[in-house]
This record gives C-alpha cells, structure tokens and sequence, in this order.
C-alpha cells in the first residue's frame, strides 16, 4: 500500500502553500489539493524536493490520501469560500476526522461550523495563523480551538512547525470552538494599535522635532535595542529608511496616506461594544484608518484652522525622543491590558478557559506582534493568573508610573502643535480613568435619571432610587 499523508493542505495560494512546504520540511507527508490543478503541480515542481508531497487532483483523491484520522487544513478567503469547501470535503470524510480552517475567519462563523460538524461527527478546529507568508514557511505563532481530543492528533504537528522561543513552541491549544480565532481577532486588533503608536511616534519626532524620516529610522533602530524591541519596531526602522528609487524622496513620503484594512480589526472593536469591554486603543487605531481614509471629508477640512505654535527647542527638544518612548512603552502596555482583558471577557461569555500567560507565551515569537515585551507579559499572568490588568502587576505598575511625566508631556505638546495622537490620547484617559477614585459617570445618572427616570444606586445605601425631578421638593424614592 502506498505512503499515506499525515496531513493535507487545500487551498495553495501563498499562505497555504507556504504551510505545505513548512510541514513538509519538518518531515510531514502532506497531501495538497486546490481548486485549481496548476497551483498543485507548481507547487510540488518548484518545492518537491523539500519533502513528500502527494498531490491530488479530485476531493476524493485527496481524502484517500490522508492517514486516519483524517486532517484537513483549509486555507481559502473567510466567510462563503471556506463554507463551499468544508461543504465539499466534509460528506467525503468519517467520524473522528478534523477539518482545520487556518484562515482568518470570524470566531462566531466558526463556532458556528465546528457545532454543525460536531453533529456530524467531526472535529472542527479554527485556527488562528500569524507571521505572514514568512511565518507560515518558517514558524508562525498557532493558535488552535476546536476540542481537545482534535488537538492531540494535531498539536504536536502545529507545535512542530510553529515559531519557537526559548526552546518552546509557539502554538498552544487556546480553547473550545472559536477560541482560537478569537484570540487571533484580538491579536490582530493589538496589532492596529500598536502600528497605530508607533505611527504616532514618527509623526510626533518629525512634526514636533523636526526629524527627517532617516533619523527617526535610527531612533527605532536604538529603541530595538531596549524594551520596545519588537517586530513592528524593527520593520518600521526599515520602512523609514528606505528612500524611494524613482524621486529620490523618503519612501514614506510618496506613499498615499490612507490606510487599509481586512477587517479583522474592526471585528476586534464590534466584539469589544458588544462584549462592554474598553478597548479604547485598538478602537482608535480602528478610527485613525478610517479617518485617513476620509479623503473627501479630508478634503473638505484642509485650512481649518490650528495652533500657530513652533516646533520644540532647547531642552524640551534635547529630551523629546526619549519622552516619545516613555509615551510609547506606557500606551502600548495599555492596548496590551485592553486587549487581554478582551480575551477574559470573551472567555468567559463563552465559556472557554483561555491561560491568558500561555497566550502571551506563544505570541513572543512568530507572529506580527512578536516582542521582548511579551516575556514581561508571560512572567506577570505567571506570577498572578488572576491578574485585573497588566497595569496592576508589578513590573508594569512601576514602568508606567514611571514613564507617565514624560507621557503626560509628550501628549500636551501634541495638542499644543495640533498633531494627532489619538492612540498616545486615549491610552492616557483609560489610564487616568481606571485609577481615579471617583468618575464623573454619577452625574451621568443623574441625567439619566432625571430625563428617563432610569433610576441611580447610591454610594450609602443599598438599592435603586429615583428623584422626582419635576416636583418643587425633588424627593428621592426607592425604585
Ligand atoms: C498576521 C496578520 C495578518 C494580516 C492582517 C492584516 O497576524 O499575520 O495580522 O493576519 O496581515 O490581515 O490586516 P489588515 O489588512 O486589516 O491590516
């Protein structure tokens, strides 16, 4: 009897084949199937000779391909095209079998299929993938849902294939259902922000600073070197360095400024509304694309008026990149926070037991977010897994406080110059707003309930109350 494949891969655009190839490497057998016959025959011309690969040409002739139990990675574009081919494959598979989708789907789309496939008597496990179409061929960071006994057929080849850090794999098991693609929604929601704070730190050091694009290059090239070193910092550096060929002007200059997105991030916002939990730095980050791309309203807006302030000098100059970093270290520990306690929140709407230190864990390498950062982040749920917020635990406590003179100031010149910084802004208001002692949300009830007698709770009394607000005398009664 012919070799059989202890995994197949269908869907063979870039992220997909890259997939392949990574197992492949790692000494997988993979079947390979694609809508289109000419992407599989590519792929196993140029590639053949990295692995085994058994290429199929029918949906049958790819699940007769594939060891038992069967496991399937589908990596096409969410929403109908992932349903036609869980629709095409699943009918042709027997109990026990699992259906991965690596793509970047909805997490309520997949619960949504892992149920119906469960009724079926098949494991369906969404996946979260980060790193790109280089993580997939090197070591992305994995995060699996779906249940646990599909993960132990297909843990030890995620974790084998995925990025690893220390000696560990970045790929863990995150929870039920759509667990997994929960916390890849959440990751990538965390990216827009921190894209969106460190997009803020160029426009500060040239705006405020009078920096030119190079030398802003160099600052992020010596924070890479610190606290804040990371992916994102480190591509930025690049980016900002490269000048482009045909003008001869910084590349970033020549780049249209308005900002795309997938949706993934916007997603990440609805769930955060939905869910009532402040994410106020991912939904700003969300904001600040639309914004870029309002061009008619942009349009519209040019010669408003605004500050008809200098850039800095002297000393408030001398100390300005460095106040800069102060502001970006404590505004991106706040997305972080926010974006934690997005995933304990959905967590336990949904009932999944998510180790928050474990998902740090395996985001220190591989994916888009990937940072020295995030070993502070393992450490701190290590020490205490019931941690409120990142902004509580020890190391981070101290480093914001810290830090909060230089962010203070960094912000204030931002609105003196009238550069946005609705990122550096808004992190700053959570911060001061979880810390206050006293919110000016009681006058909020006091209007609420003076307009529409939605009733208040008081600070000395158990119970709800109303004031009969259109009466001379304004009595209160318990509601
Ligand atoms: C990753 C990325 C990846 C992709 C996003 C970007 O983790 O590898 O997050 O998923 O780059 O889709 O999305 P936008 O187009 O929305 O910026």
């Amino acid at each position: 009897m012919s070799k059989k494949a202890s995994i197949g891969v269908t869907g063979l655009a870039v992220m997909g084949r890259n997939l392949a190839r990574n197992l492949a490497r790692h000494g997988h057998t993979v079947a390979l199937h694609n809508r289109s016959e000419e992407r599989t025959r590519s792929l196993v011309e140029q590639f053949g000779d990295e692995g085994d690969f058994i290429p199929a040409y029918s949906a049958q002739e790819f699940v007769d391909a594939l060891e038992r139990p069967r496991q399937i990675v589908i990596m096409v574009k969410a929403g109908g095209p992932t349903d036609a081919v869980i629709e095409e494959f699943a009918p042709l598979l027997e109990p026990g079998d699992v259906i991965v989708d690596a793509g970047n789907a909805h997490f309520a789309d997949t619960r949504r299929r892992e149920k119906a496939l469960r009724e079926r008597g098949l494991h369906f496990v969404g996946t979260g993938v980060s790193g790109g179409e280089e993580g997939a061929l090197n070591g992305p960071s994995i995060m699996p849902g779906g249940s646990k006994e599909s993960y132990e057929s297909l843990g030890p080849l995620f974790e084998d294939i995925s990025a690893k850090v220390d000696g560990e794999p970045c790929c863990t098991h995150i929870g039920a259902d759509g667990a997994g693609h929960f916390v890849k929604m959440v990751h990538n929601g965390i990216e827009y922000a921190d894209m969106q704070l460190i997009a803020e730190s160029f426009d500060l050091l040239r705006g405020a600073a009078g920096y030119a694009p190079a030398e802003i290059a160099d600052v992020f090239r010596t924070w890479n070197t610190g606290r804040l070193d990371s992916y994102l910092i480190e591509i930025t550096a690049d980016v900002l360095k490269h000048v482009d060929a045909a003008t001869g002007k910084p590349f970033v200059d020549v780049v249209e400024d308005a900002a795309e997105q997938k949706g993934t991030g916007r997603w990440t916002v609805q769930i955060g509304l939905d869910l009532g939990v402040p994410i106020s730095g991912i939904a700003e980050a969300v904001f600040a694309r639309s914004l870029s791309g309002s061009k008619p309203l942009r349009s519209a807006a040019q010669g408003l008026g605004g500050p008809s302030r200098a850039p800095l000098t002297g000393a408030a100059l001398e100390t300005f990149a460095d106040d800069v970093e102060q502001a970006l270290y404590a505004s991106k520990v706040v997305a972080y926070a926010q974006g934690f306690n997005q995933i304990q929140a959905g967590a336990s709407e949904y009932g999944w037991d998510i180790d928050l230190g474990r998902v740090a864990s395996i985001w220190r390498g591989g994916c888009i977010i990937r940072a020295k950062f995030l070993n502070d982040i393992t450490a701190a749920y290590a020490d205490e897994p019931g941690l409120p917020t990142l902004l509580t635990s020890g190391g981070f406590r101290k480093a914001v406080e810290d830090a909060q003179d230089s962010w203070r100031s960094v912000v204030s010149t931002a609105v003196k110059l009238g550069i946005p910084t609705p990122g550096f802004s808004t992190a700053l208001a959570y911060y001061d707003g979880l810390r206050a002692d006293r919110l000016p949300a009681a006058l909020v009830q006091g209007q609420r309930d003076y307009f529409g007698a939605h009733t208040y709770r008081r600070v000395d009394r158990e119970g709800s109350f109303h004031t009969a607000w259109a009466t001379e005398d304004r009595t209160e009664s318990p509601s």
